[in-house]
């Protein structure tokens, strides 16, 4: 079993996107029995909440549902919980680094290190940007066929 936590901001855009492509992928490859997912964020300010409409509605387009996820707060313990811990941007990633125990650090990885044939190292935060929901799930589309593949050849070695 293999365990992947997303984390971005809010836990309402980025992160509950990428937690509901790569969950869609895993099951499409019959592994939803061996990988857990799950998404947090690092701000508290939308705990409990479903993502937001618009990421949920550019899923959606794309025939996935993320309206079933809710937002939590990313916590201490999810460092020895989760195998991975992929962060969306390089703050959060400073804010997870902050916040990592000692040695579980090689746990962290930046979500678009995962990516093929693209030169953007961060997935933009689309709050304030209403276009930018279809970028956003482009990035990580991309970037959760090549976390997915690295999960399968961890696991087979
Ligand atoms: P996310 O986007 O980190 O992709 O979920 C954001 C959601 C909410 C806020 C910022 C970013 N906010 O400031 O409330």
């Amino acid at each position: 079993m293999a365990s992947v936590l997303f984390v971005c901001l809010g836990n309402i855009c980025r992160s509950p996107t990428a937690e509901g492509v790569f969950r869609h992928l895993v099951a499409e490859a019959g592994l939803s029995q061996s990988i857990r997912t799950d998404s947090s964020g690092m701000g508290s300010w939308h705990v409990g909440n479903p993502p937001d409409e618009r990421a949920q509605a550019a899923a959606r387009r794309r025939g996935i549902e993320i309206g079933d996820l809710r937002a939590r707060q990313t916590r201490p313990a999810d460092f020895n919980t989760f195998d991975y811990i992929i962060a969306m941007d390089c703050q959060n990633m400073a804010d997870l680094q902050a916040l990592c125990p000692p040695g579980y650090g090689d746990r962290l990885h930046m979500m678009l290190d995962f990516a093929t044939d693209i030169s953007e190292a961060e997935v933009p935060d689309p709050y304030f940007d209403d276009s930018g929901f279809d970028t956003v799930l482009d990035l990580i589309e991309n970037a959760s066929h090549g976390l997915l593949e690295h999960i399968k050849a961890k696991e087979r070695a």
